[in-house]
């Protein structure tokens, strides 16, 4: 801007101009209005009390180590956020860096908490520091897209001290592909029996559906009817537990009537069926102990995705979100390839006009 003014500045009236603007820039009075402006468009801009930061974290530099930290979609929920953990976690290792988890406000105060109810191992392997992260860390961009995975290699050229990368989601089981053993006994022991739950076992077959519905449908993410449940139900049950004596399946989800009414017509004289009434983190303990197998109906839900990777007999199918009007498609940030892993297996209707559900290939 003053570039274009000190064109003119042979007129008087430009001379004028140049002369007001210095005046003006050299002027207190004008800075501190201008920096009053910047506050307070950022001040009312934070409307949600719960992302206030919390005070800047106390941490000392020049220590012989080197960490590792990241921003983090903490107002999300469960299944967000052991994407992150378990990714971060082992993006640590691969980079030889303490992985720190900073408390910088009341969603992740909330985050370190669900994490620690169902999932405690997880968290004790981060550094757990009260506070915001100091504006002297850099910020570094890493994993830019939510659901694609981004070697983390490329960050071994970086030398700071504290590394915190920008990235958020880390959907991607590319991360931590080695982890599921280790993330399976990070989860705590059970303090609930789930006693109106089926029990799988040898002649026990339990089949898992998890359905996400009511907020999915309103933000224009995948929902699958209940058709297609049903049509995936008969597909599985044709491929999976004839061997055993019963067969038993539990709805998992947040639409309660909607889940009853499934429940109602799948149930029968040699099928047992039952919808879940547990938290979140009592889902995924249960799947661990007894999902024989799982479906995940709504295909992005990530919470069906967490309920899959840990359900004790590890056999998942899932919607292929390539035939569904997902919005997340349009974005580009979703890879099929880094969010489901290759041992699951894709459903989708036959055809255009056969409305029975079979396998997707690829
Ligand atoms: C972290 O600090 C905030 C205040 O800055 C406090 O309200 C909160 O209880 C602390 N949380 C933990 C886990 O210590
Ligand atoms: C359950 O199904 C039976 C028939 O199969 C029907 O009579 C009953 O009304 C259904 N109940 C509900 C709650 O849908
Ligand atoms: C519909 O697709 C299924 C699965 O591929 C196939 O078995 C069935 O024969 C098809 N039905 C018709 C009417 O084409």
């Amino acid at each position: 801007m003053l570039e274009i003014i000190q064109l003119s500045p042979k007129t008087d009236n430009g001379y004028f101009v140049v002369k007001y603007i210095k005046k003006v820039l050299k002027s207190p009075v004008f800075w501190i209005v201008i920096v009053y402006t910047i506050f307070l468009a950022y001040s009312t801009h934070i409307e949600d009390p719960k992302e206030i930061p919390y005070p800047v974290a106390q941490i000392n530099f020049k220590t012989s180590r080197k960490y590792i930290s990241s921003n983090y979609a903490a107002s999300s929920r469960l299944g967000n956020h052991l994407f992150e953990l378990a990714s971060v976690l082992s993006i640590s290792r691969d980079l030889n860096r303490v992985p720190i988890f900073f408390i910088e406000d009341c969603y992740h105060e909330k985050m370190w908490e669900d994490t620690n109810n169902l999932i405690p191992g997880l968290m004790n392997q981060f550094l757990v520091i009260n506070g915001s992260v100091p504006r002297a860390i850099r910020r570094t961009s890493f994993h830019e897209k939510c659901c694609t995975f981004d070697n983390p290699s490329v960050l071994k050229e970086n030398k700071d001290e504290y590394l915190h990368l920008k990235g958020t989601h880390y959907q991607s089981w590319k991360y931590f592909s080695q982890m599921r053993q280790e993330l399976l006994g990070f989860i705590k022991t059970p303090t609930n029996n789930f006693f109106y739950l089926p029990v799988s076992s040898q002649s026990t077959f339990v089949t898992c559906v998890h359905i996400r519905r009511g907020d999915f449908l309103r933000v224009g993410f995948h929902v699958a009817g209940e058709h297609f449940i049903k049509s995936s139900m008969d597909f599985v049950q044709n491929q999976e537990g004839r061997s055993r004596k019963h067969m038993a399946t539990v709805f998992f989800g947040d639409d309660f009537s909607f889940m009853d009414s499934l429940r109602n017509s799948t149930a029968s004289n040699s099928h047992d069926a039952f919808v879940s009434q547990n938290s979140p983190s009592d889902d995924l303990l249960y799947s661990k102990a007894n999902c024989d197998v799982v479906i995940i109906t709504a295909a992005h839900s990530t919470f069906g995705w967490w309920m899959g990777y840990l359900s004790k007999g590890n056999t998942v199918y899932y919607t292929d979100i390539k035939y569904t009007k997902d919005y997340i498609l349009e974005t580009g940030e979703f890879t099929s390839e880094d969010y489901y892993p290759p041992h699951w297996t894709a459903l989708k209707y036959a055809g255009s006009n056969n409305l029975t559900v079979t396998r997707s290939f690829n």
